[in-house]
């Protein structure tokens, strides 16, 4: 039984390139125009499969193959929204990968005795709407749906109103399918398979994620006049949180990293000390106890900061998430479905947020990730050969085709 490799490539560059601008930069994010066109090539190719699309209150897509809804089924998902200036891999493999696992069943005439679902979840990049991983954690009843309803993106639009308006704000309540596992499948987006020459990783764990927004008041004053010991500099506030996170937090621990993903000046001229800035802090560490600390730390640093410069910082929680461990009995499954195919498989990390991780709140779940070409993501370098993703594919379906068959069954 095989996955059927020509039309999964073909339906990964159908995708990537439904959300090119006539530059050829890929960005889908949530909910925006490009979204609602990919969105509605995966309904179509899940309808030609003769899955029943179920669309719920806050996007999520289900593809079902079976009474999905009576019988606890097996779920397979990911997302299909992306980062500005992406690659084709991230997320839109594993929701096609998904398909093409039913599809492969299905041509193989098997009569599974449990359904399956393939999802594709809102929002899981959180680029434009805080918190990530949203409509997965929604499922979960991680948070509420108003709420989510309600999130302002950076752009100053309104999510529900945003779903309402591409036509994906659905009639499913949120969290009615409740898989009795979740299997998602996902480049790495890191070197460590690709360096060690392992064909597979078999995700045990997934660490933990903390994004803050900083804002620092100032006063905007003139670049020439102003002496040194006078200034209220938003911007030299900003810079030295950047390198307080390399030099003391992510310097000083193994496995702490800290980044400053995005910073907005004000009025970001040339001759005028800034008077604001806002700036992002994603900070992650597979221990929850070193993320508490590095998170005390920082607010230490910031308090101090604030006096030295002269500045007012305040500071607001985005989106935080505990390290999570995986179904023990699913990562068995496949590092022995590795195994049976002969393909190289380590047990790893997690360093990048998945539906997963919110997916593992209410049923066993675990991940299969992929090598990533030069460990490259958020990029459009990004890139996995053909050979690799079928083998992730195929490992999928091994251990779909356990389950479904009874061999494997959670409850
Ligand atoms: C999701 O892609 C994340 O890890 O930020
Ligand atoms: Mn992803
Ligand atoms: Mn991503």
């Amino acid at each position: 039984m095989q996955i059927d490799a020509d039309r999964l490539m073909h339906r990964l560059h159908q995708l990537g390139d439904s959300a090119r601008n006539p530059e050829g930069v890929l960005s889908r994010l949530a909910l925006s125009d490009e979204d609602k066109v990919g969105r509605e090539l995966i309904v179509g190719w899940m309808e030609e499969a003769d899955l029943t699309v179920s669309i719920d209150a806050i996007g999520n897509i289900f593809g079902t193959w079976g009474d999905g809804i009576a019988v606890q089924p097996l779920m397979i998902g990911s997302h299909i929204d992306s980062v500005v200036n992406a690659g084709i891999y991230d997320g839109c493999y594993g929701v096609l990968s998904g398909l093409a696992v039913i599809e492969a069943l299905q041509e193989q005439g098997v009569e599974p005795a449990i359904p399956i679902v393939v999802a594709a979840f809102t929002n899981e990049e959180g680029n434009r709407y805080a918190p990530d991983m949203m409509g997965s954690l929604v499922h979960a009843g991680g948070l509420d749906l108003e709420q989510a309803l309600n999130t302002k993106g950076v752009d100053g639009s309104i999510l529900g109103e945003e779903l309402q308006r591409i036509g994906f704000a659905g009639p499913m309540p949120v969290g009615t399918i409740k898989p009795r596992a979740y299997l998602e499948l996902h480049i790495e987006q890191g070197p460590v398979l690709e360096v060690e020459g392992t064909s597979i990783g078999a995700v045990e764990d997934l660490q933990g994620i903390s994004w803050q927004e900083i804002t620092i008041k100032g006063v905007a004053n003139h670049a020439g006049t102003t002496p040194t010991r006078l200034r209220h500099d938003a911007g030299l506030a900003a810079a030295r949180i950047n390198t307080f996170l390399r030099d003391q937090l992510a310097s000083m621990s193994a496995t702490t990293v800290a980044t400053v993903g995005s910073i907005e000046y004000r009025p970001n001229v040339i001759n005028v000390i800034p008077s604001q800035v806002i700036l992002t802090v994603d900070l992650r560490d597979p221990d929850d106890a070193r993320l508490k600390s590095a998170e005390a730390q920082f607010e230490e640093f910031v308090e101090e900061l604030a006096l030295q410069e002269a500045v007012t910082i305040s500071i607001r929680r985005l989106a935080r998430f505990e390290p999570v461990q995986f179904d023990s009995e699913l990562v068995d499954a496949i590092e022995q479905a590795a195994e049976k195919r002969q393909l190289s498989c380590r047990r790893m990390t997690s360093g990048a947020g998945h539906d997963a991780q919110m997916m593992a709140r209410i049923c066993p779940a675990a991940m299969i990730f992929v090598p990533s070409k030069d460990g490259i993501s958020h990029n459009p370098g990004e890139h996995t050969d053909v050979q690799s993703l079928l083998q992730g594919s195929t490992v999928l379906l091994d251990i779909a085709r356990k389950l479904v068959a009874g061999r494997l069954l959670y409850r």
